[in-house]
Formats: structure tokens, sequence, C-alpha cells
């Protein structure tokens, strides 16, 4: 079973995460960039206009293939209660992912906002034609806590598994 993480992590929170599930699960691992990256400032401005407008970001790589994957992991930040427009580039560059399952994550301050922002990422890998299998929200207190962390790198396992 091959599972490919695909992330964005602007201030290493969610990096800190998929290093995790990388490590257990044996997972390849792409993380995604901004080809115009951040600023604080211009995340909080530029960058939360975009992700409330659902813009996708220019982003390296420009083409993740997906021919190979068993399992996709997709992970960002929440920004304004979206995911990260970088996170919506990526999906933008996928290739070879037709019908392959997806497990959505999203690290966030609130876990409202998180729950928002994981529907959105759900139906956009949907429409991606991504199957989404599993997901899961990690606040501000569960990104620091392997009490989170260890069952969610079991629920990922599974997912693969089926
Ligand atoms: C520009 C920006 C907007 C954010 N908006 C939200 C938000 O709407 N809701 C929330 O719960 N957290 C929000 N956050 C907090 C991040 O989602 C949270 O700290 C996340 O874990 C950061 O992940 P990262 O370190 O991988 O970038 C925001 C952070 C930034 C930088």
């Amino acid at each position: 079973m091959k599972i490919t993480v695909i992330y964005h992590s602007h201030s290493g929170k969610t990096r800190t995460i998929v290093e995790k599930i990388h490590r257990q699960l044996d997972a390849d691992l792409i993380e995604v960039v901004p080809n115009q990256q951040y600023s604080t400032l211009s995340a909080v401005t530029k960058g939360c206009y975009r992700a409330l407008t659902g813009t996708a970001d220019i982003i390296t790589p420009d083409q993740i293939s997906l021919d190979e994957t068993d399992l996709v992991v997709l992970a960002c930040p929440v920004w304004a209660g979206k995911p990260s427009p970088v996170m919506n580039g990526a999906l933008k560059a996928l290739s070879g992912g037709g019908g392959t399952r997806a497990f959505l994550l999203v690290t966030c301050n609130d876990a409202k906002s998180g729950d928002q922002a994981i529907a959105l990422l759900k139906s956009r890998a949907s429409d991606a034609g991504l199957v989404p299998v599993g997901e899961g929200i990690l606040d501000k207190q569960a990104v620091i806590s392997d009490q989170a962390i260890v069952p969610l790198i079991e629920r990922i396992r599974s997912a693969g598994a089926v």
C-alpha cells in the first residue's frame, strides 16, 4: 500500500504532524509551497482573501502524479475558516488521481473553523476525482498532543488498508 501525503504548512505545525505520519506509515511526503511566498502580513491579508474566494495559488511542484498511490493524505492549515489557497493549488496540480482514496486533514486554532474547512476540502477533493474516506481536525491543543496524533495515524493506516 502506497500512501502519499501532500501538505502545505505556513508556520510549521502541519509539517510537524505530517512528518510523524511519514515516519509511522512510511508515506511519501510532498510539500507544496506557493511560488509567491507569504509573509506574516500577506498571509492575513492576501492569503485570507484568496482562501475566502477559493482561489488556487500557483505552487511548486506544479504537477503531482498519484498514479501509484493507494491513499493520498491532503493536509493544510485553516485560513479564514477555509483550506489554505496553497492546498487549492495542490488539488489543481493533481493528475492520475481518479478514484484514489483521500484522507483529509486540517490544522487550526479552533475546531469549529476546522469543521467548516474540512467540509470544503472534502468537496474539492471529490471534484478533483478523489474518494474521501476519512478526515481529521487538529486544533491548537490537539496539534501538540500525542493523544490526538497517535489515533489519527491509526485512522489513516486503516483508511489505507481497506
Ligand atoms: C493567515 C492565517 C489565517 C488563519 N485563520 C484561521 C481560522 O480562520 N481559524 C482557525 O481556527 N485558525 C486559523 N489560523 C491558525 C492556523 O490554521 C493554525 O495555526 C494552523 O495549525 C497553522 O498551521 P501551519 O503552522 O502548518 O501553517 C490562521 C492562521 C493564519 C496564518
